[in-house]
Parts: C-alpha cells; sequence; structure tokens
C-alpha cells in the first residue's frame, strides 16, 4: 500500500553538504519528498521526539547532537514507504548497515549516522504530525 514515513537528515549530514546526495538516495529507493523543511531543532523539541529514549545511558548526548546544527525533516511517500525508508537507511550502527545504504555510506558513527527513519507506521503518523502541519505536505 501507498504509506508515509517521516526523516531526518541529521546534522552530521547538513553539515557535510550531503542533503542532496542523502535525498537522491531515498529518490532512487522509490520514495518522493512530499514535505520537507531545514530547521535547527530546539532543545525541547529535541527531548519531546526522542522521548521515548529518555532512559537511555545515551539520550543526554543524542538530544546535544540532534540540536548541534541544522536537521532536514521530510514526509517520503511510496509503496511501502515504512519499509523501504529503513532498508535503503540501513542499520543504525553505520558498521553494521550493508554496502549501498545511507549510512554506509555517508554515516560517522552510531549517533552521528546521517539519517532517522520511522520504525513503523504508528509512529511515522506521529513523528509527522511532530513536525508538520497537513498543508504543508504535498502529495
Ligand atoms: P535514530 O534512528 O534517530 O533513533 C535513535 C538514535 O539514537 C539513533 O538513530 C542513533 O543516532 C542514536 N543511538 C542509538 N544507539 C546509540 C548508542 N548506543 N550510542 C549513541 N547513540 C545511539
Amino acid at each position: 500500500a501507498t504509506e508515509r514515513t517521516f526523516s531526518i537528515i541529521k546534522p552530521d549530514a547538513t553539515r557535510r553538504n550531503l542533503t542532496g546526495a542523502v535525498t537522491a538516495k531515498l529518490e532512487e529507493a522509490g520514495l518522493r519528498v512530499v514535505a520537507s523543511k531545514r530547521i535547527h531543532m530546539t532543545k525541547e523539541q529535541a527531548e519531546g521526539f526522542y522521548a521515548v529514549h529518555k532512559e537511555r545511558p545515551f539520550f543526554g548526548e543524542l538530544v546535544n547532537f540532534m540540536i548541534s546544527g541544522p536537521v532536514v525533516v521530510q514526509v517520503l511517500e511510496g509503496e511501502n514507504a515504512v519499509l523501504r525508508n529503513r532498508e535503503v537507511m540501513g542499520a543504525t550502527n553505520p558498521a553494521n548497515a550493508d554496502e549501498g545504504t545511507i549510512r554506509k555510506t555517508f554515516a560517522e558513527s552510531i549517533e552521528a549516522n546521517s539519517v532517522h527513519g520511522s520504525d513503523s507506521l504508528e509512529n511515522a503518523k506521529i513523528e509527522i504530525d511532530y513536525f508538520f502541519k497537513p498543508e504543508e505536505i504535498v502529495g
């Protein structure tokens, strides 16, 4: 089925001017960018977005990294978009990511791993709603 998922191009990627290169990988995977904006998250925004991880030992570092520079938040649309996006991103840790994936190609570390993508259709909806108003999404 046609789905929408949520993606973040993280500060390590925007810093290295890889917004277009990352987006090209998404498009090559059959995903369509139906909303996109470059933002610099506040601490509160990043903490709220990653609230499910707040008990993890890396939470503080993760939040600091995510506010260390601009990010590009995107809504991606396509057939099985949630799974497709996860496949093209590759494993969280770039050391474990398959050849050709975004993280294998571009990521610096498990934290500075270039992209975030929703892990389920349910979370995709929550995450899209966290950053986008309905009228900002143009399918
Ligand atoms: P993301 O998909 O954005 O979801 C949570 C993020 O936490 C993850 O990508 C990584 O960037 C980060 N992360 C996960 N595990 C670790 C870890 N062990 N150390 C540091 N950061 C991590």
